[in-house]
């Protein structure tokens, strides 16, 4: 994944480059480094850790006209010094950062060891670096070199390289995102706007196997075959790009607790006049449409089981929700007339980018819905929805989660022409309030009984069954506690082997239909000695349940009740002295596949 900034020509581009990689550390944040290019050097200052650390080894006076910049989420190696970027070449003349992934890195290694050329990191990226210095000394020109280079290379790749003897700052880039950012008398590269968005609003989106360089000046770019482009600038806003914790001791409580403005500012954008507010012909063709598939990942693909409950329960059109990752090698399309939804936060998930791309070759509708204008999938897809939940930078996805889920509940409602159901999502918001004002003393209890737990078990049937898939991966992913959710009527067909003296066991029921049947699922792991934590309905309560939540439609639950679970994990991850916001080995944007 990892993030890129670059500059030439600016003052204290230093300072430039270390603001820049902490706006990109949702991109990876294990290692991160810094590149100065010098009149008779490159140096080089990396490690593993925080931009910050980083920061702090080079010295003071250090600084320079082109820089490169990087932080990491590691693919090939360990997160340590030796592996982090920028990487020099073999013979110090050049540096670079890169992002993504180089598919036969390890073919292209061992051509270049048999050529008697060093390697001193495990990673693919070191590869690249030496490739074009080894092609370089037989060129003697930099843009041939990259050229003949691109047309070795297999995989993805954003990259910003520099070469010593020349001010320029040279960019490559094939299925990873690349931004060159036109200033005043300097220019700057980077993975997507954030970093150089206070200092231009002038943005070259570099395509696919296009390559070229930029001066403190000037921007030249080629094409994969050498020929030279021109492109005309596009225009970003600051919009969207501002990290702010307003207070908050941390981004995800933050983010939690904006759930409901979000949903109401959902519900201001989609609706007008007691209507709702869809563009008409995306409306048409789901109406037209036979099967409605899903593609998503992780907390989006969670979203996605709602959504799909959403068209089969409200407008009894069959959906498919799969895991982009899975259904990237086994595409299924279901149904004579599907419509495609992609779910994605980002907008930049390089699995779900693999399906948009097969997707195409059918010509079949789509729609993403994402919180990130401009983003890859937003441009791709034929039509897009964004779910304005404003920028979400805790790894772990609580606001943008709640805001898919209820812009499927609208798109549904819209489809169906009922109003009532946006402003029944809307006359539930003040019990989330109300979870926040008065039950957090006793999530927080149930967070210091569980912390020391090594496994936990959520169980739901339903609705209920997709929150606990949503609440088992956030505990696990901030608290690093082994969780799995189960469906209520499979804990007999092998899960309950696991039960034991203690374990946690959280239970939702917040659905009539099923709530009998799990009271008979704590019966029976009560009687194998579980610990069981029950967050129910008023109406469907009984004296000994732990969270008891005021009534609202059961299709509201996945809003309503995931903040109950978000706080949860909120305050485990808290508790064990964890960093909440940058859970170890996670990024907020997985741009590698
Ligand atoms: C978990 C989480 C991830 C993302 C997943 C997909 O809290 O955020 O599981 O949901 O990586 O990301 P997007 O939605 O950006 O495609």
């Amino acid at each position: 994944m990892c993030g890129i900034v670059g500059s030439i020509g600016k003052n204290n581009g230093r300072d430039f480059i270390i603001e820049g990689l902490k706006t990109l550390d949702y991109r990876g944040y294990d290692s991160a480094g810094i590149a100065f290019l010098k009149e008779k050097e490159i140096k080089i200052y990396k490690d593993a850790g925080s931009v910050s650390h980083v920061n702090s080894l080079i010295p003071n006076k250090e600084n320079g006209n082109v820089l490169i910049g990087h932080t990491r989420w590691a693919t090939h190696g360990k997160p340590n010094m030796i592996n982090s970027h920028p990487h020099l070449s073999f013979n110090k003349q050049f540096a670079l950062v890169h992002n993504g992934v180089i598919e036969n890195f390890v073919e292209l290694k061992n051509k270049l060891i048999s050529k008697g050329i060093t390697f001193n990191s495990d990673t693919d990226s070191e590869v690249v670096v030496n490739l074009i210095a080894s092609i370089y000394i037989d060129t003697n020109d930099v843009l041939e070199a990259i050229k003949r280079a691109i047309k070795e290379i297999k995989g993805s790749y954003a990259i910003g390289l520099i070469h010593l003897g020349e001010d320029k700052l040279y960019v490559l880039k094939n299925a990873s995102p690349l931004l060159i950012g036109l200033g005043e008398g300097y220019n700057m590269i980077a993975s997507d706007a954030s970093p150089m968005i206070e200092e231009t609003s002038k943005f070259l989106e570099l395509g696919d196997e296009e390559y070229g360089y930029i001066t403190s000046k000037e921007a030249i770019i080629y094409t994969r075959d050498g020929k030279h482009i021109h492109k005309d600038y596009v225009t970003k806003e600051a919009e969207m790009i501002r990290h702010d914790k307003n207070g908050y001791d941390h981004f995800m409580l933050k983010e939690i607790e904006e759930i409901p403005t979000v949903i109401k500012r959902l519900f201001d954008f989609y609706t007008k006049d007691n209507e709702y507010h869809f563009n008409k012909s995306l409306i048409s063709k789901i109406k037209k449409s036979d099967h409605i598939i899903f593609l998503g990942c992780g907390t989006s693909y969670h979203a996605s089981l709602v959504g799909g409950r959403y068209f089969e329960e409200m407008l009894e059109i069959p959906t498919a929700s799969y895991i982009a990752s899975e259904w990237a090698f086994h595409p299924m399309f279901p149904g004579k007339k599907p419509f495609i939804i992609f779910i994605s936060q980002s907008g930049e998930t390089a699995d779900l980018i693999h399906c948009m791309k097969i997707v195409k070759e059918r010509h079949l509708d789509t729609l993403i819905i994402t919180n990130t204008k401009g983003s890859t999938l937003e441009r791709g897809c034929d039509y897009s929805l964004i779910l304005h939940a404003g920028v979400e930078v805790s790894v772990a996805s609580t606001k943008a989660y709640a805001a898919q889920v209820a812009l499927l509940l609208l798109i549904v409602a819209a489809v169906k022409g009922d109003i009532n159901i946006a402003k029944e999502m809307i006359a539930s918001l003040p019990i989330i309030s109300h979870i926040k004002d008065n039950y957090k003393d006793k999530i927080k209890e149930i967070a210091n009984e569980i912390k020391d737990k090594k496994s936990i078990f959520y169980l739901g049937r339903g609705y209920d069954y997709y929150l606990s898939l949503e609440a088992s991966l956030k505990l696990k992913e901030i608290s690093y506690i082994h969780s799995e959710a189960i469906a209520g009527g499979e804990l007999k067909h092998g899960p309950i082997a696991l039960i034991e003296d203690g374990t946690p066991v959280i239970v939702f029921i917040t659905d009539k239909v099923t709530a009998a049947s799990m009271r008979g699922n704590i019966e029976e792991v009560k009687s194998r000695g579980a610990s069981v934590y029950v967050i129910s309905t008023k109406n469907l309560s009984r004296d000994s349940d732990k969270i008891i939540i005021e009534e609202y439609p059961s299709y509201l639950s996945s809003i309503i009740v995931s903040t109950v679970a978000f706080y949860l994990a909120y305050y485990v991850s808290l508790f064990k002295g964890y960093d909440v916001d940058k859970p170890r080995n996670l990024a907020k944007s997985v741009t590698v596949e």
